[in-house]
């Protein structure tokens, strides 16, 4: 079977079918495989499986990768934007801002500490929070605004600031998509009194399981991110707050060392893939791709396009083989979990449009060029 029109380099030919993964994460542990064995020997080894020497030496690496002082692993992203609104300050009873355009553990994350989501609209070229709808959402109780730099491109740093400075909001960035992103030369992470980061394993860093960090450049933040994590627990025996089992497992830690070293080579490579779909999609009837901000370096978690008949088209790029996703179809102030807050449909029309035109392409950073080249001649095929 080959989709008509479509050459593999010879003129004429049609492109044989072929399954394009979404994410390719065996493909990436083949390559890493020696490394990870001999990571898991040495922790079992020495049977170090929590906040051992390896989770320390990864904390510094990767601090150190975002630019920051001070990284403190932990057990997952969502539990990385939890602490990281402690530190910053967060309390039970606050209200705190965040996009309704973004996974809903940046809300849970919110509500596990006892505060209120606030939600805001996006900008529907990129999809990332629009800072210009901050001000208007800010209450009385309103101490903190959570950027998600959303597919992997920052949000707009400057013009965020100054609306948290005027109205005196602590910024806590959900960079669970943006490790190695950069805003005007500074990296993702560092932009705000305090940064959550996840290393779910499909992220760009991904660890072999959960994981995430809390990256901060405020010694008090850290502090309190340290002990919150591990049962507020200031020496063997003492609690000085009622805290959580929210640790980062050693072995993870080792597994994340092996990874780490090859993150900036795997941004690259995605970033190179996202410039090649750019190119061939530009200007191609019916497929509107996301608009790129000046001053930023994205490092493509996803790589998302709009379309018309979404549902027609990803049913159309399933059947030759083509992998896809939505990212994601339900904003969040109309997701069941949130109706108590009271929002509608309509509250967010630029949310609210996207999620029904949006459709996330293969991406990973082993993606070949003849897979890219297939993945953009089924989607022609299948917007026809
Ligand atoms: C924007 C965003 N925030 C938070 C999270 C939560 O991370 P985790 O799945 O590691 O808890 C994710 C990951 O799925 C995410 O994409």
């Amino acid at each position: 079977m080959g989709i008509a029109g479509t050459t593999t380099g010879h003129r004429g030919d049609d492109l044989v079918a072929m399954h394009v993964p979404f994410v390719d994460l065996k493909r990436q542990a083949e390559g890493l495989r020696a490394d990870f064995d001999a990571a898991f020997h040495s922790v079992v080894e020495r049977a170090a499986y929590t906040m051992g020497p390896e989770l320390a030496q990864f904390e510094e690496a990767f601090a150190h990768f975002c630019g920051c002082d001070h990284a403190i692993g932990v057990s997952s992203g969502t539990d990385a934007v939890k602490l990281a609104l402690l530190a910053a300050g967060v309390q039970p009873g606050d209200d705190v801002i965040v996009p309704a355009n973004t996974f809903i553990a940046t809300a849970e994350a919110v509500s596990h500490i006892g505060a209120t989501p606030v939600f805001v609209d996006c900008l529907e070229g990129t999809g990332l929070m629009d800072p210009a709808a901050i001000g208007p959402a800010v209450t009385p109780r309103t101490t903190a605004v959570v950027p998600v730099h959303l597919y992997g491109q920052p949000v707009d740093m400057d013009a965020l600031a100054e609306v948290a400075s005027r109205h005196g909001l602590a910024i806590v960035e959900d960079a669970c998509q943006a490790h190695g992103a950069t805003y005007k030369g500074r990296p993702a992470g560092s932009l705000g009194i305090t940064a959550a980061f996840s290393f779910y394993p499909g992220k760009n860093l991904g660890a072999l399981g959960d994981g995430g960090a809390v990256t901060t450049n405020d010694p008090a933040a850290a502090e309190t991110v340290r002990l919150y994590r591990n049962h507020g627990q200031e020496d063997k025996h003492t609690h000085r707050v009622i805290g959580y089992c929210d640790r980062l497992h050693n072995l993870q830690a080792a597994l994340l060392l092996v990874k780490l070293p090859h993150l900036t080579d795997w941004n690259a490579a995605r970033r190179l893939a996202a410039t090649d779909y750019d190119s061939a999609l530009a200007g191609r009837h019916g497929v509107t791709v996301t608009e790129q901000r000046d001053n930023v370096e994205a490092v493509y978690h996803l790589y998302v396009v709009m379309v018309d008949d979404r549902d027609g088209v990803r049913q159309r790029l399933g059947e030759w083989g083509v992998e896809s996703g939505i990212h994601y179809p339900l904003p969040l102030h109309i997701q069941p979990a949130y109706e108590s807050l009271g929002y509608s449909l309509g509250d967010f029309p630029a949310a609210e449009r996207r999620a029904e035109r949006i459709l996330s392409l293969p991406m990973f950073p082993e993606i070949t060029e003849v897979q890219r080249a297939y993945v953009v001649a089924a989607l022609e095929q299948a917007l026809t």
